[in-house]
């Protein structure tokens, strides 16, 4: 059994970004012009959103993506994302590539030295080839690599199957890229959700630590925890056999098949579930939450982590302790917590411990605990 360290972390935010004003402004656009047709139509009319009410309930301020003109345009609502030819580097290999090269580049490696390539993301450009394998071969990696995703734990979810096959000895270093390329998916017409989301990217590097090495200011990782209950409450419902269900199988209507959300039960439940999973996961190894330094939590919601933490500690917790950067990204599912902990790590000392946890869709759980060498 080998001890196991992240050895690198990249992150990669796009550059542009979108206010709570703006968005709401194109929504709200659209909302005036699709009411004058409901009203013709003698349809229920939509309600307006409103930027007060997005950074009351979920902490949102702005987030960042990939493309912006198209989602702002209140007669499209959609990102544009041009089509490449199957030979070009597809949007999300290239996505995942950027913020890997900043992972190898903090590890201190090559392509050549990955020998397995995960690509977890919460929603994949296509079922294959492989996003990891077009990334494999575009950045020169070894071995393999394959695609999974578990929702807003698909990074800590992966990063449980490296660690663990590095401890088993089955690979030597492992590549975890999550690109998240969720505004792909969003329903930028939909009130309860088309404020929640961002897009961003992040890689972890994982490998084995030799003996007698020290690799100081790098986590090892002490143990991998993941938890999964059934629910509907978070669920897109698009998929191959979408058109089966349609009269013409060959035009896709999206309607009821994109991202959809019980806002306020997701919010409960997971709460609820989130804490218990950090106390029971840190009472497995004799720790109680006052022992760790750090939480690097899921980025869905302010009071939602508030809560978790409330609950965890028995008192509220600041943001020392439980750093937030969803006030300035959105919620970037699977990448939210790594990018707290790439961003909020480097005042932290040897032998500190810190937790990451995602919680999301599926219900899912991932926590890795982590102590700085
Ligand atoms: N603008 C204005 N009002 C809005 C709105 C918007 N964009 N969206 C919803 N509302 C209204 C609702 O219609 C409702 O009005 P009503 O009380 O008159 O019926 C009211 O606001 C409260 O709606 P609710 O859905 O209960 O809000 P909430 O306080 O639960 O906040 C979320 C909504 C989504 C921010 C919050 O539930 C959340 O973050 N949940 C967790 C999500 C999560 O973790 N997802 C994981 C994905 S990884």
């Amino acid at each position: 059994m080998h001890r196991v360290i992240i050895s690198g972390i990249g992150v990669e935010i796009p550059e542009p970004s979108i206010t709570n004003e703006e968005l709401v402004d194109s929504f709200n656009a659209w909302v005036e012009m699709e009411n004058v047709r409901r009203q013709a139509s003698g349809e229920a009319l939509l309600q307006k959103s409103d930027s007060a009410f997005i950074v009351h309930a979920s902490g949102v301020q702005t987030r960042h993506v990939i493309e912006r003109e198209g989602i702002l345009d209140p007669t499209r609502m959609a990102p544009r994302f041009p089509a490449r030819p199957d030979d070009a580097l597809s949007l999300e290999a290239e996505f995942g590539i950027a913020s890997a090269r900043k992972a190898l580049d903090h590890a201190g490696l090559e392509p050549p030295d990955v020998d397995l390539v995960i690509c977890s993301a919460s929603h994949h450009q296509r079922p294959y080839p492989a996003i990891a394998i077009e990334m494999q071969q575009a950045m020169g990696t070894r071995g393999a690599g394959f695609d999974m995703g578990l929702g807003c734990s698909s990074a800590a979810a992966a990063l449980h199957i490296a660690v663990n096959l590095v401890r088993a000895g089955a690979h030597r270093r492992v590549l975890v890229t999550t690109p998240e390329i969720i505004t792909g998916h969003l329903n930028f017409r939909d009130r309860q959700t088309h404020f929640i989301f961002g897009d961003a990217s992040v890689s972890m590097v994982v490998e084995g630590l030799a003996q007698g090495d020290k690799r100081p200011g790098r986590f090892e990782v002490l143990d991998t925890r993941t938890w999964t209950q059934m629910s509907n409450n978070i669920r897109t419902n698009l998929g191959y056999y979408t058109r089966t269900a349609q009269d013409d199988p060959y035009m896709i209507n999206l309607e009821g098949n994109l991202i959809k959300q019980v806002g306020n039960k997701v919010f409960k439940e997971v709460t609820v579930a989130g804490h218990k999973f950090i106390v029971e996961f840190l009472a497995e190894h004799g720790l109680t939450p006052q022992a760790i330094r750090r939480f690097w939590l899921h980025q869905a919601n302010a009071r939602m982590n508030a809560m978790i933490l409330k609950l965890s500690f028995g008192h509220e917790v600041d943001h020392d302790r439980a750093p937030m950067v969803l006030e300035r990204l959105g919620n970037t599912a699977g990448a939210g917590a790594v990018v707290a902990l790439s961003e909020n790590h480097a005042d932290m000392n040897a032998g500190d411990y810190g937790l990451l946890c995602a919680f999301g869709a599926g219900y899912s759980i991932g926590g890795a605990l982590l102590r700085m060498l």
